[in-house]
């Protein structure tokens, strides 16, 4: 018999929520081909607060990346209000941006986007290279984070000398490096097959069980029974959250 994901019954302990972190009131984003506009996004609310786990559901083209960008601060609303921590973000200069998607928030990618010429050692350091630590420091820094994902054995394997699941955990060990508040993940278990993304579920777990904040976009129901809350879009609207 295949794996098969935890029983719907099974304990899932909820929690208690932290502060208010996201606010969006009203965001649209349009998308100008042409003479085309494109309404991906056509009047979203939102509140998370620390220690939510969400997951975003929907059809494909109903705007979940498109959401998922902009809670990131990768793209900017066309109108609509954003609040990180309770600052607009369309007030905030470049540098302001960057010390939210560099220090805030973890990223994880569908596709995993490693470098594939360097070691999962490398790839986890990076974060850090940017953020100017020094090497002593972020060899350390990344070493542990590599550890903490189940790693430890492979940090001199490049990524075709590693299988997908442990691909996306090194992913996952470079969004955490930098110890983000929120970790954004879109789609991470869509290049693994069920097992391998039950188990990248039961680390998301254990990161939810330690404080963070995850916000995982999905269009399969098996992983999004893994979040508290589930908020589902369609054509650019939610349609349920809860
Ligand atoms: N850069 C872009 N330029 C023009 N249109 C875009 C762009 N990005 C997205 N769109 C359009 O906006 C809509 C929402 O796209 P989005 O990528 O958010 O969907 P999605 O819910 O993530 O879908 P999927 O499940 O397929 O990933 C789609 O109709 C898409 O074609
Ligand atoms: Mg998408």
């Amino acid at each position: 018999m295949p794996a098969q994901p935890a029983p719907a019954g099974s304990p899932r302990p909820i929690r208690p929520r932290g502060a208010l972190v996201i606010e969006i009131e009203g965001v649209t984003k349009l998308y100008h081909m042409g003479s085309e506009t494109i309404h991906a996004l056509r009047g979203v609310s939102l509140k998370i607060h620390r220690n939510e786990y969400l997951a975003i559901m929907g059809p494909s083209g109903s705007g979940k990346s498109t959401l998922m960008n902009m809670l990131g601060c990768l793209d900017t609303p066309t109108a609509g209000l954003y609040e990180f921590t309770g600052k607009n973000v369309a007030h905030m200069d470049d540098n302001e941006l960057a010390a939210i998607r560099n220090q805030e928030i973890g990223f994880v990618f569908q596709t995993f986007n490693l470098l594939p010429r360097s070691t999962a050692l490398h790839n986890v350091e990076l974060p850090l290279i940017y953020a100017g630590m020094p090497r002593h420091a972020r060899l350390e820094r990344a070493r542990a984070a590599l550890d903490h994902v189940g790693l430890a054995n492979r940090m001199d394997h490049r990524p075709n000398e590693l299988s997908g699941g442990q691909r996306q955990r090194v992913a996952i060990a470079r969004a955490l490096v930098n110890r983000p508040s929120i970790i954004l993940a879109d789609e991470p278990t869509g290049n693994l097959d069920t097992r391998t993304g039950e188990e990248i579920m039961a680390l998301f777990e254990d990161l939810y069980e330690q404080g963070n904040t995850l916000i995982v976009v999905t269009h399969e129901e098996d992983i999004a029974r893994h979040a508290r809350r589930i908020v589902r879009l369609r054509d650019g609207l939610i349609e349920t959250d809860g």
